[in-house]
């Protein structure tokens, strides 16, 4: 139990509260992959924020005569009740009512729209947990005051026990999540953000390639379980933590022929890890590696720094800096989108984090 986040002070009500956040997606350059219970992870990770793929949450904290024995609340998704969504919002409030035993005297009623394509095969997890976090601080500020330092850390706290990399997804351009030598303040329980990151990042592009736009087949929640007794765990959870230690400098000096390898090598290790889990499974797809490939040939061609990522499925991120912006945009239409379900894709670019709206 984590005393700082416990709301010993807030008192719930009367009136009815509103709050309305947004919260951007984040793209692992690191990848969290393994984890203990409650959502700790087993290696430091690193994300680029992004800002267009994002949530808006709006939430009604409408109060109750009576406190319930668990938290009320009803869902709507892009204006439709969301049933399917409830199972993973009913466990998120039974982990976090120790920390915000107030939300018991709500009935909360929560409204969520997302900007990115529906159905696109983009998690929004991260997006949404972190906006819904935002919400629950903001109603919890009201009835207690909180520094703003503690607001963002019990944000960033909350956030993780909805989906773990949402914690990242708070501030920008840079964050960190999990205990790491390297950088100062680093925690497994919060995200923090890395200072003095090289303005070439602050603006860097993320396309992703819309390759399988269908719900993955192996849920992120069993991919990370399949880590336990892992033939490769505990080199995987050194490694990436040793691969993150080579990119810290990186992101200060803005040197792209050592982010390009750091980056691409980190993408395979994750689904590396995949292909050698128990069960086995494969998540990139034939046009996966079509891009890959086509990615590798342009840049040996052209040299410009184009490298990709990938996140737990078939789609691609493309990650390049805004001054090459033009070309590769031109790239991606006349070769890559050949590749794509519908030929579509989201450009993205970096950004600063959550904010009300
Ligand atoms: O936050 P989760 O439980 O959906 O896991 C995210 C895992 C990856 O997206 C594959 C990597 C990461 O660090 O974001």
């Amino acid at each position: 139990m984590e005393q700082r986040f416990v709301s010993t002070n807030a008192q719930p009500q009367k009136d009815a509260f509103h709050s309305k956040w947004q919260a951007p997606s984040n793209i692992a350059l690191v990848k969290y992959w393994g984890k203990t219970p409650p959502q700790l992870p087993k290696n430091a990770s690193l994300s680029l924020t992004l800002s267009g793929a994002h949530t808006q949450m709006e939430v009604n904290f409408i109060p109750m005569g009576s406190p319930t024995k668990k938290v009320s609340f009803s869902i709507l998704f892009q204006g439709k009740e969301k049933p399917s969504f409830r199972p993973k919002l009913e466990a998120f409030f039974d982990r976090i009512i120790a920390y915000q035993s107030f939300l018991l005297h709500y009935n909360i009623v929560i409204r969520s729209h997302n900007t990115f394509p529906h159905s696109s095969g983009i998690a929004s997890s991260a997006s949404s947990m972190a906006a819904l976090a935002a919400c629950l601080v903001d109603l919890e500020s009201q009835l207690s005051p909180m520094a703003e330092k503690l607001r963002l850390e019990k944000t960033s706290f909350l956030a993780r026990l909805g989906s773990g990399s949402a914690c990242r997804s708070l501030q920008g351009p840079a964050m960190v999540w999990g205990i790491h030598p390297s950088v100062v303040d680093s925690s497994d329980l919060i995200a923090v953000k890395l200072e003095n990151i090289h303005p070439i990042f602050t603006t860097y592009h993320d396309t992703i390639l819309l390759v399988d736009k269908v719900q993955k087949q192996v849920s992120s929640t069993t991919g990370h379980k399949l880590m336990h007794n892992h033939p490769y765990a505990a080199q995987r959870f050194s490694h990436a933590n040793s691969q993150l230690a080579s990119l810290l400098p990186v992101l200060k000096n803005g040197n792209l022929d050592a982010f390009v390898p750091i980056v691409e090598k980190e993408a395979l290790d994750l689904h590396a890890m995949m292909m050698t889990s128990d069960p086995y499974f494969i998540l990139m797809q034939p046009n996966t590696l079509y891009i890959i490939n086509a990615v590798w040939q342009f840049r040996a061609e052209t040299k410009i720094p184009l490298c990709f990522t990938l996140d737990a499925g078939a789609n691609v991120h493309l990650l390049y800096p805004s001054d090459v912006a033009d070309s590769v945009k031109l790239f991606i239409a006349s070769d890559l989108l050949q590749f794509c379900q519908d030929r579509q894709c989201v450009h993205d670019v970096v950004g600063a984090g959550i904010k009300k709206y």
